[in-house]
């Protein structure tokens, strides 16, 4: 079996100070990546700062024999993005890889939900990622090569109670996931979202602790590091990964009803009486961009 490798690659990993992106960043500089290690060493809720977090992987990296720079910038800020890519360019020249990882949690039931607790997880994690993958990107433009992942989570795609913030930011890094696939395709540049399950902080209290004990992170790290590395020709997909299971999620179009002919007005009794055909999946499938969507249309209509 082929290894793959990261020789010549530059990492970040975006909240790479503990849990999962601990993980990655510590595989990624094992098989060669030179690796900024961002991390603001803040609490669980978006709090307070630090930069042990950060400080104690790259020595943990440096230690085996790796190469990684620290960065404790937060990912929230434009200005906080920029640094994360400046170290990287200022370190080892370039950007390869970008990991969104980093993350917070505010859960409470919506109409509990303060106006702080919904700004703070759509800044951390959605805004998050344009500050980062903005200045990356121009990076990744200029040399013809990006590996972008994104973190969303089975709350993004299915639904949580008490996350009505954490479900719509997370839901929104799908949204970006499709553009920038769709911006980097002719400029290789790949971007992919994972939905992970793994024991971590945000996650000691929301599980089982039999279940908490068996989801280790490192059960992920094989799926991220596939997907950073340039074998991986794939973008636009998301994956759901957590103790040895990898799978898609897809937003897929059904096929449907049509109704009328494109010129009568069409009743809502219409709409009622072709229910089960408009909520059928049967036949359904993705849409690789909008302007396909329009042909889909076209196509059905014809
Ligand atoms: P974690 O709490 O162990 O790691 C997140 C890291 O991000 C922390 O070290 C934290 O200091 C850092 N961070 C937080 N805000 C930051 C900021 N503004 N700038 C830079 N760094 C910041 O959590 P875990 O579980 O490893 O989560 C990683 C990602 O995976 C998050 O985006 C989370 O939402 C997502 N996720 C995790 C799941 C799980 O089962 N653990 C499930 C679904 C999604």
């Amino acid at each position: 079996m082929s290894e793959i490798r990261f020789d010549e690659r530059v990492a970040i990993v975006t909240g790479a100070g503990a849990g999962l992106g601990k993980t990655y960043a510590l595989e990624l500089a094992a098989r060669g990546a030179k690796v900024v290690v961002n991390d603001l060493g803040g609490a669980r809720d978006g709090s307070g700062s630090g930069t042990a977090a950060a400080d104690l992987v790259v020595e943990e990296i440096k230690k085996a024999g790796g190469e990684a720079a620290a960065n404790y910038d937060s990912v929230a800020t434009i200005e906080g993005g920029k640094n994360i890519i400046k170290t990287a360019v200022d370190s080892y020249g370039k950007v390869d890889i970008v990991i969104n990882n980093a993350g917070i949690l505010r859960d409470k039931s919506f109409l509990k939900m303060t106006e702080q607790d919904w700004d703070m997880i759509h800044d951390v994690h959605l805004k998050g990622a344009f500050c980062v993958l903005q200045p990356a990107f121009a990076v990744m433009k200029a040399n013809g090569y990006g590996r972008i992942v994104n973190t969303t989570s089975h709350s993004g795609l299915f639904g949580n109670f008490g996350q009505a913030n954490y479900c719509a930011a997370k839901t929104g890094l799908i949204g970006l996931m499709n553009n920038l696939s769709i911006e980097g395709a002719k400029y290789n540049i790949k971007c992919n979202t994972i939905a992970p399950a793994a024991a971590s902080r945000l996650t000691e209290d929301v599980m089982l602790p039999d279940l908490f004990n068996k989801l280790k992170p490192e059960f992920v790290t094989p799926l991220v590091v596939f997907l950073c590395s340039e074998e991986n020709t794939d973008t636009k997909m998301i994956f759901n990964c957590g103790l040895g299971w990898f799978s898609r999620t897809e937003l897929v179009c059904a096929p449907g009803a049509i109704i009328g002919d494109g010129k009568r007005p069409i009743s809502a009794e219409e709409v009622r009486d072709e229910w089960s055909t408009i909520t059928s999946l049967d036949d359904a499938k993705p849409l690789p961009t909008v302007t396909d969507t329009f042909a889909y249309i076209g196509e059905l209509l014809s």
